[in-house]
C-alpha cells in the first residue's frame, strides 16, 4: 500500500523522520490524525480490493477481516471486458432482429462425413416428389470426395479440411458447413447429420417440425460429473465461469439467427479451440460436446430446446453409442424410437442423476427424435424396405 502521498500532505513541511527524539506536545493531534488517515485508508482499501484482494486482510486479524466483509455490501457482479461487451452487443441485435422473411424457405441438411454417405438412396426417397425448392443438400467430406448415387447429393460438396475427433477441427467443419450454407438466403433452418444418420419420417413432417417454430434444437445440460464439468478449465475465465459449462450431442439443428451468431463469434470459439482438447492437462475435453451448448446456454439460453432432433442409444454406456446392423432394423425399433416424447439426460458422476424433460414443440408434448444414428452401411436395405412403413403417421 502506498502510503506516502497522505503522509507527505498529512505532514506539510514537518520533518517528522529526523524530529522523532523532540516531538513536543503540539504535534501529538498530528499523530492521531495520521493514525485515524492511515487506518482509514485500509478500510477503503479493504472495501476497494474484496472478496478479489486478501492483502488488506493479512493486516487486521482474521476475525477483524471478517467482520469487515459482513458489513460490506456484497461484491458487485463481474464486470465484462471489452470483449465481452462487444459480443454480447452483436449477438444481442441479430437476435433481437425481425428474422428475414423468405418467400421460399428452405431447410439446409448439412453432412459432417469422412467420405462418402453410405444412406444417399434412402435420403433420395426421402427428399424426392414434390419437395424440390425446400430443402438444400451440402456435403464436407473431410477424407475424399465419393461417387454419387442420388442426384442431391450430386455437385453438393464444400470445400472441406481434415476433421480430427474431440478437436477443434470439427467445431470448424460445422462452421464452415454453416457458412456454405448461410449463402442462400433462403435456408432458414440448418441441419447437421452425420453419414450414419436417417430421417425418421417424411420429409413434410420434418419440414413441418423444424420451420414452424422459433427455437433451435440444441442439447445442453449441467452435467457435474468426470465427462461434463471435469472437462472444464480455468483458462477459459473470465468469459466462461464453470457454472455455465455445458455438454451435449454434437447433431444440432439452428434457426437461421443462431447459425449467424455461431459465425459471429469468435470470443467464446476462441476459448474452446484453446483450452478443450483430448489430453490436454489430463482432461479429454471435446470441442464439439462442449462448445455451442456453452455458448448458447450463456447467450441466449431460452431460444434452445435443450434436446437434439438427432436420436442416438448411449444406454449400453460405452466410449461409442449403440450402433444398429441389419439384424437389428425393424419396424418395432423404428416406432419405439419414435415414440419417445421425453428428452433423457444422465449426469457422470456417482450419482448418475437422471435428467427427464418433456419435449415441448410450441408447448406441446411431441416426439423428440427427427432422425437417428449409428446406423451401419449394411442396414440401408432393411431401412429402404420399411421406410414408407415406418415414416407413416
Ligand atoms: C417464439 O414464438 C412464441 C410464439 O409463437 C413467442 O411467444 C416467443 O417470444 C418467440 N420466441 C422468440 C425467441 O422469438
Ligand atoms: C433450456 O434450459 C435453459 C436453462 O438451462 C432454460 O432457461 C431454457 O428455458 C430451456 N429451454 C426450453 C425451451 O425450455
Ligand atoms: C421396444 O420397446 C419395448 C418397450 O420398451 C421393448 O420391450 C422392446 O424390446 C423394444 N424393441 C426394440 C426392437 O428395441
Ligand atoms: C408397418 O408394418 C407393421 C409391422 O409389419 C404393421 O403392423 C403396420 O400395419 C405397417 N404399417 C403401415 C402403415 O404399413
Amino acid at each position: 500500500m502506498k502510503t506516502g502521498q497522505p503522509w507527505r500532505i498529512g505532514m506539510g513541511d514537518i520533518p517528522i523522520f529526523s524530529g522523532a527524539r523532540h516531538r513536543s506536545p503540539l504535534k501529538r493531534p498530528l499523530w492521531i490524525i495520521v493514525l485515524v488517515s492511515l487506518v482509514s485508508i485500509f478500510v477503503i482499501c479493504a472495501f476497494l480490493y474484496q472478496p478479489q484482494s486478501n492483502a488488506a486482510c493479512y493486516i487486521f486479524s482474521s476475525r477483524g477481516c471478517k467482520a469487515i466483509s459482513d458489513w460490506l455490501p456484497p461484491a458487485p457482479a463481474r464486470e465484462y471486458n471489452d470483449d465481452e461487451i462487444a459480443a454480447r452487443v452483436v449477438i444481442k441485435e441479430i437476435l433481437s432482429a425481425p428474422p428475414v422473411q423468405s418467400k421460399n424457405p428452405k431447410i439446409a441438411f448439412m453432412f459432417l462425413t469422412p467420405s462418402a454417405v453410405p444412406f444417399e438412396k434412402l435420403w433420395d426417397k426421402f427428399f424426392i416428389r414434390g419437395h424440390e425448392g425446400k430443402f438444400s443438400v451440402y456435403v464436407h467430406a473431410s477424407k475424399e470426395k465419393a461417387v454419387h448415387l442420388s442426384r442431391y447429393f450430386a455437385n453438393r460438396e464444400i470445400r472441406s479440411d481434415q476433421v480430427i475427433w474431440g478437436k477443434i477441427s470439427m467445431v470448424d467443419a460445422e462452421r464452415r458447413l454453416l457458412a456454405n450454407a448461410l449463402q442462400d438466403p433462403d435456408n432458414q433452418h440448418f441441419v447437421l447429420l452425420s453419414e450414419s444418420c436417417v430421417p425418421l419420417y417424411t420429409f413434410d413432417y420434418i419440414y413441418d417440425y423444424l420451420m414452424n417454430t422459433n427455437i433451435s434444437y440444441v442439447d445442453c445440460f449441467e452435467d457435474p460429473g468426470p465427462h461434463g464439468n471435469g472437462r472444464y478449465s480455468e483458462h477459459m475465465l473470465p468469459e466462461i465461469e464453470k457454472k455455465d459449462f455445458r455438454k451435449g450431442a454434437q447433431w444440432f439443428s439452428v434457426k437461421r439467427q443462431h447459425a449467424v451468431i455461431i459465425m459471429a463469434d469468435s470470443l467464446y470459439y476462441s476459448k474452446f479451440r484453446d483450452y478443450c482438447k483430448p489430453g490436454l492437462e489430463g482432461r479429454n475435453c471435446i470441442a464439439d460436446e462442449h462448445y455451442l451448448p456453452t455458448f448458447f446456454n450463456i447467450v441466449d439460453p431460452g431460444g434452445i430446446a435443450n434436446w437434439s432432433v438427432t436420436h442416438v442409444d448411449w444406454s449400453e454406456r460405452k466410449w461409442h453409442p449403440k450402433l444398429y446392423k441389419a439384424q437389428d432394423i425393424s419396424y418395432e425399433l423404428l416406432r419405439n424410437i419414435t415414440s419417445i416424447d421425453v428428452s433423457v439426460h444422465v449426469t457422470s458422476d456417482e450419482k448418475r442423476v437422471v435428467q427427464r424433460w418433456p419435449c415441448l414443440w410450441n408447448g406441446i408434448q411431441r416426439p423428440c427424435y427427427l432422425f437417428a444414428r449409428k446406423f451401419h452401411p449394411e442396414s440401408l436395405n432393411n431401412l429402404l424396405h420399411l421406410f414408407a412403413n415406418y415414416t407413416t403417421i
